[in-house]
């Protein structure tokens, strides 16, 4: 798959480490930054990876900020995309079978490492269960897009 990575300075050190998981998974990843701890604000860097990921330029996104809160919230803004904040692998499974999500958020100083490489992995791996009730209601969210665009 072609993944886009973006984090603040609250991701940094963990999106280093999970983009080599994700290219030792075979992944093609472009990094769209932090490329430092300096510290970034998270709507800054984000928001141009949700776009990419909305504008079909990538197959998914995996995005962290500190707590992985701010990261979805910006995500979640870009119609289209449907971003996670995913804290436990149960939930990564979930979100792809249930929700479809093409955006995982996640925490990178409130989960550790570990968790977050198992969280990723599943995530990655996991197809949407393409039950007729999770369409109709992912369906209904891009209803709600529309709404909000009038
Ligand atoms: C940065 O200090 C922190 O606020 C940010 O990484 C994130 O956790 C926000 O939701």
């Amino acid at each position: 798959m072609k993944i886009v990575m973006a984090c603040d300075h609250g991701g940094f050190e963990q999106k280093e480490r999970l983009k080599q998981v994700l290219l030792d998974m075979g992944h093609e990843v472009d990094d769209y930054g932090v490329h430092s701890e300096e510290s970034q604000d998270y709507p800054d860097v984000i928001y141009p990876a949700a776009k990419a990921v909305a504008n079909k330029e990538f197959d998914r996104g995996v995005i962290l900020c500190g707590t992985g809160i701010g990261a979805s919230i910006a995500a979640n803004k870009v119609h289209g995309v449907r971003c996670a904040l995913v804290t436990s692998v149960e939930v990564a499974q979930l979100t792809r079978e249930h929700n479809d999500s093409n955006v995982l958020a996640m925490a990178g100083r409130t989960t550790d490492y570990e968790t977050n490489v198992e969280i990723m992995k599943t995530w990655i791996n996991t197809e949407f269960s393409e039950d007729p009730r999770h369409s109709r209601r992912i369906c209904k969210l891009a209803d709600i897009e529309q709404k909000e665009e009038c």
